[in-house]
């Protein structure tokens, strides 16, 4: 069974699409990022998975349970850091985490005993006693997060966990994610990070404009760009325009005495490359090849259509 199913999902506001039939599954324990720039549709979508905002068309499911027709069932094994929320102010941490305890109607030991253990494994218990007012804002968050986690949710939506915040808090965060993963818990995410969806996600759906343009593992998110490689070259001199002749098809950009060609075959462009350099008289000075960062395989993506 898949921890969240999503079909077709639609939802437009005043005649505008902001999610335009999305669908995608996701497996117990595996943590899922949704990558896309601003406005892309990435927090109406989680809003229609946590069964906060009703589809125009299409269904969510939890565990298999459809978010519309059993919400009681699905929301008892999620929980939800949403994308601007805030504790709060004039609580405690302690009893911001004790009160969602208590919602949930835990027995108090299991509230002391899970409350204390999230509080330390996020790194905040030193503060717990504190007004949740003078909390900076990687402590709100990581307050939030011990929230949506008291209730021991099976699937655990975070809508830019780490935005705008230090990248100690992100570490922890990070690392937190990882843990829960481990212990099976299902971690879906929306980031405009790239970098960040990289590093954390098992499976990346990238979307754009309220459509996945592309989804897979990083890995294979690279494989999809073709599997292409930069090539970067750098003369002893300037290199003249006409260096475009030799490179034919070749996606290329000069810079001064630096060139750098896309290709998939790196071998072939370097003997043209070494062909044009002697016979103009210049020097190799350097040749690299690089993999793309999955920053370069977003703008491929998401700048192709
Ligand atoms: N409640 C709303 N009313 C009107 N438009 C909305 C509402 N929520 C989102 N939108 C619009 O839908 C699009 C997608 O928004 P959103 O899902 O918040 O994107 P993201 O989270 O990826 O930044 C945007 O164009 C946004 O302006
Ligand atoms: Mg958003």
């Amino acid at each position: 069974m898949n921890a969240i199913e999503a079909r077709e999902l639609k939802k437009s506001f005043n005649g505008v699409a902001a999610v335009n039939g999305v669908s995608f599954s996701v497996r117990e324990g595996e943590v899922f990022g949704f990558l896309g720039p601003n406005g892309a549709g990435k927090t109406t979508t989680i809003r229609m998975l946590v069964g906060l905002l009703k589809p125009d068309g299409g269904k969510a499911f939890i565990m298999g349970y459809d978010v519309i027709k059993n919400p009681i069932e699905a929301r008892e094994l999620i929980g939800v850091v949403p994308e601007e929320s805030n504790p709060y102010p004039d609580l405690s941490a302690w009893d911001n985490l004790r009160l969602v305890g208590m919602l949930y109607a835990l027995p108090g030991k299991e509230i002391r005993e899970r409350g204390m253990s999230l509080l330390k494994l996020l790194g905040i218990e030193e503060v717990k006693d504190r007004k949740v007012r003078g909390f900076s804002k990687g402590m709100k968050q990581k307050l939030l997060i011990a929230m949506a986690l008291i209730g021991g949710p099976r699937v655990l939506f975070l809508d830019e966990p780490t935005s705008g915040l230090d990248v100690f808090s992100v570490r922890k965060i990070h690392e937190l994610i990882s843990e829960l993963s481990r212990e099976g818990v299902t971690v879906f995410l929306t980031t405009h990070n790239v970098e960040e969806a990289g590093a954390i996600c098992d499976r990346v759906a990238i979307i754009d404009k309220g459509r996945i343009v592309a989804m897979g593992s990083p890995d294979e998110l690279k494989i999809k760009t073709g599997g292409y490689l930069y090539l970067s070259v750098v003369f002893d001199r300037e290199v003249g325009g006409d260096v475009k002749e030799i490179l034919g098809d070749y996606e290329f950009k000069l810079g001064g005495r630096k060139l750098l060609v896309v290709c998939k075959e790196p071998g072939e462009v370097i003997g043209r490359i070494v062909d044009y350099a002697r016979a103009k008289g210049l020097k190799i000075e350097r040749v690299r090849t690089s993999e793309p960062s999955m920053a370069e395989v977003f703008m491929r993506i998401v700048g192709a259509k």
